[in-house]
């Protein structure tokens, strides 16, 4: 065990409690406000919304097989960092049903610089600098847009057409995901 350093001053002894005590009480009185903080900022930390889940955008039976594509609204919960907002539009979709069982979706946003493609007959077309793409989506020459109509996986669950619906970014020629 050591013992009372004997030389140590009273006043210095008197100096270490004070600066002790003062970084404890910092300490204590940090605490509460970091953890306000920690409270305010944690809804930025979830995610806006689960860009994993399939949102049942329409009911098989009102796509004929082999018809042309048809839009239709995702419609969806919107969460911000602070907010809920029940059953809004989040986007837009073309559907087509190539066989009995599968369907084939497409988002409505040019990857161009983001206007909303069009549908006539038998190919898609942005109206803003004249992209056009087959009905599969692949871009056609010339078009400005750097690639193809953006695919979204589609599943056809009891009767109803379900879509894992993404942004993507525009002007690049690889489709990048936007959270
Ligand atoms: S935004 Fe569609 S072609 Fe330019």
């Amino acid at each position: 065990m050591s013992e009372p350093n004997e030389t140590e001053s009273p006043e210095r002894r008197g100096l270490l409690k004070k600066l002790a005590a003062i970084f404890v009480g910092g300490i204590v009185s940090l605490a509460a406000p970091l953890s306000g903080l920690f409270v305010f900022f944690d809804p930025l930390r979830k995610k806006k919304r689960k860009t994993e889940e399939f949102i049942r955008v329409a009911s098989l039976d009102t796509l004929p097989v082999d018809s042309i594509p048809q839009r239709f609204s995702v419609v969806a919960d919107r969460v911000d960092a602070w907010n809920k907002y029940p059953n809004v539009p989040i986007g837009a979709v073309f559907l087509r049903r190539t066989t009995e069982t599968e369907v084939q979706a497409f988002n409505v946003v040019c990857p161009h610089l983001g206007c909303a493609i069009d549908q006539k007959g038998e190919h898609y077309f942005c109206p803003c600098h004249n992209s056009t793409f087959s009905l599969d989506g692949t871009v056609n020459d010339p078009s400005p847009s750097p690639r193809g109509m953006d695919a979204l996986q589609v599943e056809v669950r009891k009767g109803g057409v379900w879509v894992k619906f993404q942004n993507f970014r525009t002007g690049t020629e690889q489709p990048i995901p936007i959270s």
